[in-house]
């Protein structure tokens, strides 16, 4: 799998600590919508999808958890567990988010708008797309 983490620079001084983020120069697409998942539990994973054109950026601005890649080629596992860590998930790739901590607040920056027709949410399609 191509590199898909960044450490991005923080931005701290006496105040505290800040991060920018910034189309087309630290992630590779332009920002259409941004969500973000919160009130999540250990136990209940989310995600579990892939989807036809979106590509996502993923970030733990708070607390911590897990998400799993899978390109049909290869499946990895990335902890997210500081705000400054960012994770890309390209178009058609699978990805689980799990193993939340109480206090975490996942980041999700995206390049389309929300449409549920771009969502893979069947596995064995997932693979049969992929295999076309
Ligand atoms: P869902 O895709 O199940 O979330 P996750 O990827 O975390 O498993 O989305 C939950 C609900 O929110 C579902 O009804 C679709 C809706 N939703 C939007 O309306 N806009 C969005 O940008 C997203 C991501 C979800």
């Amino acid at each position: 799998m191509n590199k898909v983490i960044t450490h991005h620079k923080v931005l701290g001084d006496e105040r505290g600590q800040l991060v920018a983020i910034e189309s087309g120069i630290h992630i590779p697409f332009e920002i259409k919508r941004v969500f973000y998942i919160y009130g999540t539990q250990p136990n209940v994973p989310r995600g579990q999808h892939s989807h036809h054109k979106t590509q996502q950026y993923l970030i733990a601005v708070s607390g911590s958890c897990q998400v799993t890649l899978d390109n049909g080629q290869e499946k990895v596992t990335h902890i997210l567990d500081q705000p400054h860590i960012g994770l890309f998930q390209d178009a058609m790739v699978w990805g689980s988010m799990h193993d939340f901590s109480p206090d975490c607040v996942l980041l999700v920056l995206a390049n389309e708008h929300y449409n549920d027709s771009d969502y893979i949410r069947s596995y064995p399609e997932f693979n049969r797309i992929l295999a076309k």
